[in-house]
């Protein structure tokens, strides 16, 4: 397998890294301590291309690999997780959703102005008895005819507040399990559509993240994705690509961290020499560079498969899985190296650290990939 980067994905991966430095870091801690949505870096972002990076051209899309957007996700990562998560929502769950199983009138419509980041979207999926048991969600979308009637309460909605569009995963009939579910496209300001407060959360704080009340929502018919009762795969589907950009997210996580203890053990002196020529701390930057080069590789072979037409249920779980334990290990090492100065904000790995825990725990926590990954080496 060849791991070698074409001259234009080092291309893309510079542009981000140059990004990431020249804008999201200045910020970057102000807008996690204020829970700051990044407005005008998305809309930089937007006009950079990386909202829509996969989709078609025809639609406003960059039209580039999942390499590509994998290699943007990282770099994005390494220094503002918060900003990084919206990029991952918008491009795997929304647009990658709607482009695949949307119409032509709703591309047109809506596909077309969240890739090109005009506007962004969210997914909702996650209940507060419904995250991780997909089916047993209570939202309900009841069929009137020429249009569903919604009801019911999603949470933690990444993009809550600042999306316009909403990929909304819904109950119709009950009876028919997950065969009963459907997907609507909701739009902000549609009747009875509330937007509840805003969660005050552990890590990734510069994203915003809401629960949204639905009350008698009269979502037009036009607006389901794909047939009647093709809601559940149509969200299995989209989370399977959605976790390859959360697996990317870790990564960049942990190589961020990484690359900022380095340099630290580097300077900092104890005992008469800088920290790293202490074994003690050699030693952990040895592993904490191994793991991330694993994950790493896992990670792209995941996107890989993706543009190869392959499976990627399999290595995008195990990806997801693995890079963010890497994340969370390496980022308590980050913190660890820095001593004093790594609980402090200023030196941003304490809030990496934070970060790092949500990787493990959206778009399928840690247990769920566990699920898929066993289910397929044991072929059920
Ligand atoms: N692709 C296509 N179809 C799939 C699929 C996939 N990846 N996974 C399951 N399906 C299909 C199955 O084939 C089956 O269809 P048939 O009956 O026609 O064969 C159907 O879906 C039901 O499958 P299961 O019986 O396996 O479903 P299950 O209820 O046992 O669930 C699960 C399996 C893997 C645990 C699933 O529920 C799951 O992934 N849960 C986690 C959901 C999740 O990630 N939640 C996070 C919220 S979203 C979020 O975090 C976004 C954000 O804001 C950042």
């Amino acid at each position: 397998m060849d791991f070698t980067l074409t001259e234009e994905h080092r291309m893309i991966q510079q542009a981000a890294r140059d990004f990431a430095q020249t804008e999201l870091l200045p910020g970057v801690i102000e807008r996690d301590e204020k829970q700051q949505f990044p407005k005008k870096q998305i809309q930089q972002m937007g006009e950079l291309g990386f909202m829509g990076m996969m989709v078609d051209p025809v639609y406003g899309g960059s039209g580039m690999d999942t390499l590509s957007y994998v290699l943007v996700m990282e770099e994005l990562s390494k220094v503002d997780a918060s900003s990084s998560v919206v990029v991952s929502v918008n491009n795997s769950l929304v647009c990658w959703g709607l482009e695949t199983f949307g119409t032509e009138a709703q591309k047109e419509k809506y596909l077309k102005r969240l890739a090109t980041g005009e506007i962004i979207g969210a997914f909702c999926l996650s209940e507060p008895e419904a995250g991780s048991d997909a089916t047993s969600q209570k939202t309900t979308a009841i069929d009137k005819g020429d249009h569903y009637l919604l009801n019911g309460t999603k949470n933690w909605i990444t993009n809550g507040a600042s999306a316009e569009v909403y990929l909304v995963i819904a109950q119709t009939d009950v009876k028919k399990g997950h065969k009963g579910i459907n997907a609507l496209i909701v739009e902000k300001g549609m009747k009875g559509f509330e937007l509840g407060p805003k969660e005050q959360k552990m890590g990734i704080r510069g994203s915003d993240t809401h629960s949204l009340m639905f009350t008698d929502v009269k979502v037009p018919k036009e607006n389901r994705i794909g047939d009647d009762g093709f809601g559940f795969k149509f969200a299995m589907k989209t989370l399977a690509g959605g976790r390859i950009g959360i697996a990317a997210q870790a990564l960049g996580i942990a190589a961020g961290a990484y690359e900022l203890a380095l340099e630290y053990s580097k300077v900092r002196k104890a005992f008469g020499t800088e920290i790293c020529n202490h074994q003690a701390i050699a030693f952990k930057l040895a592993d904490m560079h191994t793991q991330i080069q694993a994950a790493r590789f896992m990670v792209y072979k995941s996107a890989v498969d993706k543009d190869q037409g392959n499976d990627y249920d399999l290595s995008g779980a195990m990806a997801k899985l693995y890079a963010s334990q890497v994340a969370m290990e390496t980022t308590v090492e980050a913190v660890q190296i820095h001593g004093g100065n790594g609980y402090v904000k200023e030196y941003h790995v304490e809030r990496m650290m934070r970060d790092a825990k949500i990787t493990q725990i959206y778009e399928g926590t840690s247990e769920i990939q566990k699920i898929v990954i066993s289910r397929s080496i044991l072929n059920k």
